[in-house]
């Protein structure tokens, strides 16, 4: 009779069962310090932002862009040319006949075209004219109080149309420019003006109420160079 008998069974045969059982004494703590190591070692999310955006100020730097206009990485006037001729974003126009041109495109161009040729008939000339050639004064004057009624200018008729004054468009130095970029452009090898020189126009003509006819305009100064033009 063969019975079976515990006491005689090997002393504790682990059951595969058992151990993978959740509650078995080796699985209590693992799950807690897998958790725990799970926490402590995940990059922190502002750490990451902060690597990312040194690396891009770093890279910008080499690249000679100007991060945000910032000029963080100036690198000063020995650092390495930025711009075309070695002009960098930050070099301020001081030449008058570039701040004149920029004026001019911005309010002349429209009528008397970039070309400085204007329109035959309804649209004077600059390149040539002796208006823009001869006396500054009469110059500033035409230019501060606009011009209406029949004109010659370079031997061709105008009148057809009338120019609107600029004077409260302009400070005296922007007229100076204005009249620099005129009367040096288009093959016009006229001298600069001065903003003084604008300044006495406007203070001796304040009182001219309307635009300027040919007629006015000679009386003012006759055709021919500027007194202080002396290359003339
Ligand atoms: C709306 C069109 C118009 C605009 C814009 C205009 N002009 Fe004129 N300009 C004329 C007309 C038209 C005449 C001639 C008026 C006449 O026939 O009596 C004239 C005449 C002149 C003259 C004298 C004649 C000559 O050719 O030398 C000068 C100088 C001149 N303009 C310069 C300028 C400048 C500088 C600007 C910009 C600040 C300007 N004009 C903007 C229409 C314009």
């Amino acid at each position: 009779m063969s019975q079976h008998n515990p006491e005689l069974q090997a002393p504790h045969q682990p059951n595969p069962e058992e151990a993978i059982r959740p509650d078995a004494p080796d699985f209590i703590e693992t799950p807690e310090v897998a958790t725990v190591s799970d926490e402590t070692e995940r990059l922190p999310l502002w750490l990451f932002f902060l690597c990312g955006f040194a690396l891009f100020m770093a890279g910008s730097s080499f690249t000679g862009f100007n991060t945000f206009g910032l000029g963080l990485y100036d690198q000063g006037p020995g650092g390495p040319a930025l711009g075309p001729g070695g002009s960098g974003p930050d070099v301020v126009v001081t030449d008058p006949v570039a701040l004149g041109k920029k004026i001019y495109n911005g309010n002349c161009a429209n009528c008397h075209h970039a070309d400085g040729e204007g329109q035959p008939g309804v649209y004077p000339p600059m390149g040539g004219s002796e208006y823009v050639l001869g006396s500054k004064e009469r110059l500033a004057a035409l230019l501060l109080h606009g011009i209406s009624g029949p004109i010659t200018v370079r031997g061709g008729s105008y009148g057809s149309a009338v120019m609107p004054g600029w004077a409260i468009s302009f400070t005296d130095d922007q007229m100076a420019d204005l009249m620099t970029y005129l009367r040096k452009s288009w093959g016009n090898t006229a001298n600069e003006a001065k903003a003084d020189e604008v300044s006495a126009a406007r203070a001796k003509f304040a009182s001219k109420a309307d635009a300027y006819c040919e007629a006015d305009l000679q009386k003012i100064a006759p055709n021919g160079p500027d007194p202080s033009d002396t290359k003339k």
